[in-house]
């Protein structure tokens, strides 16, 4: 996700408040049980039902919400997907059943851009695919479903996953609960959440809740230096078993901004990625403005490879955001969307302006775009996903 700067002046984060119930509960669970991981709090702060930063009925995402995902800049990067998705359909031999499950869906941004897209490009999969969008919260399905209808593309609504076709995710991974941890010279600590006596939260610093943090590291070859801290997901293994559970054959395509564990735990890193962000900006503190500010973390791609590998997935091929644009071809995605009969020059210049934006390898450019086959053709190649040569 990017922050949105295009709106001057900004508004200020604090205005966001917090959901007082949630806070209240959160502090009576830690009055009862003593601190909390930070994966219990973020688990909380996102996805209690009613309450947390996704299960409220209004949208996060978005240009009215607090930060712009890809899919939400422009319906062209849901195009871009669409061709790669189109690529692999024509690689399992153009299955007459094929269906597109899209896990954290949002406010239905990738899937109106997608299945436009395929139409658009006048694509045969534009035919046959069914699309079957997933939101944690059952009220934003509904809107994200409507969202289809709204945008002419409802015909293709699955109402459940099917056993061949794909699975897409975008910034999902980051959105899943991560905990916090410390070196030290005696070994790994955890980063608790406490109550304060003003009514907050506090970090604080305590025996790791769980020795899976610690493995996790020792597997990733990481050791953090004395007083570094670092988050670590242990979500991603389950979340990503079962998003493809159904999956008996097809693509599985996620996005996300990630990192090398070598990268990702730098000793230089010394205060770790978790990010909170609040009317596009990025708040400074993640305990506070409970359920109203999203939470994220960089994701760790050694982890979802072997997530991957441990859900049965087979590599097909990674590269970024800016190359699967070039891969796919930003020109034959510029003419189609220019040909469409309506079209003004300031589509024609916000166009432009949002693959800038999407290519910008220091921005969402260069957010990693990971590919997994489960029973797809043997060393299927495809071209979408061809990494592009370094300049000489
Ligand atoms: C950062 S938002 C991205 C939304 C959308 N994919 C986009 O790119 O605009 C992360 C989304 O993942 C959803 N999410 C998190 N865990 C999920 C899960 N287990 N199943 C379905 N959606 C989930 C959240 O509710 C949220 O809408």
């Amino acid at each position: 996700m990017t922050v949105d700067r295009r709106w001057e002046p900004l508004p200020d984060p604090d205005d966001v408040g917090e959901d007082h119930e949630l806070r209240t509960a959160i502090r009576a669970e830690i009055e009862r049980d003593g601190p909390i991981s930070f994966a219990r709090f973020m688990d909380r702060a996102l996805y209690e039902p009613g309450h947390g930063y996704y299960r409220r009925p209004a949208p996060g995402p978005g240009r009215a919400g607090d930060f712009l995902t890809a899919p939400e800049a422009h319906p062209i990067f849901g195009a871009a997907l669409g061709r790669l998705v189109e690529q692999a359909w024509a690689a399992m031999g153009e299955p007459a059943g094929f269906t597109i499950d899209e896990p954290g869906a949002g406010t239905g941004a990738l899937a109106v851009g997608l299945l436009g897209g395929l139409r658009r490009l006048e694509s045969p999969l534009a035919k046959v695919v069914r699309y079957h969008p997933v939101e944690v919260e059952p009220a934003r399905t509904v809107a994200l479903r409507d969202r289809l209808e709204a945008a002419g593309v409802g015909d293709a609504l699955a109402a459940a996953p099917g056993p061949v076709g794909a699975v897409v995710a975008n910034e999902v991974l980051d959105a899943l609960p991560v905990h916090r941890v410390v070196g030290r010279a005696g070994g790994l600590r955890e980063l608790l959440v406490t109550a304060t006596d003003d009514g907050g939260f506090a970090w604080v610093e305590a025996d790791a809740t769980t020795g899976e943090l610690a493995a996790r590291l020792d597997a990733e070859a990481v050791t953090l230096a004395d007083g570094q801290v670092a988050e670590i997901s242990l979500a991603i293994g389950p979340w990503l078993r079962d998003a493809t559970r159904h999956l008996e054959r097809g693509l599985v395509v996620l996005v996300d901004y990630a990192k090398e564990p070598a990268d990702l735990y730098l000793p230089g890193r010394a205060s770790g990625t978790l990010r909170a962000f609040a009317r596009h900006a990025v708040g400074a503190d993640p305990l506070r403005h409970v359920g109203r500010q999203d939470l994220t973390a960089t994701v760790d791609l050694a982890a979802v490879r072997d997530a991957a590998r441990q859900a049965r997935l087979d590599a097909v091929a990674e590269t970024t955001q800016a190359e699967l644009l070039a891969g796919v071809g930003t020109t034959a995605l510029t003419d189609a969307w220019l040909r469409a009969p309506a079209v003004t020059l300031q589509d024609a210049l916000d166009l432009r302006s949002a693959l800038m934006r999407l290519m910008d390898p220091r921005g969402m450019g260069g957010f990693r775009v990971l590919a997994f086959g489960r029973g797809l053709p043997d060393g299927v190649e495809l071209p979408a996903l061809r990494r592009v040569r370094p300049e000489r």
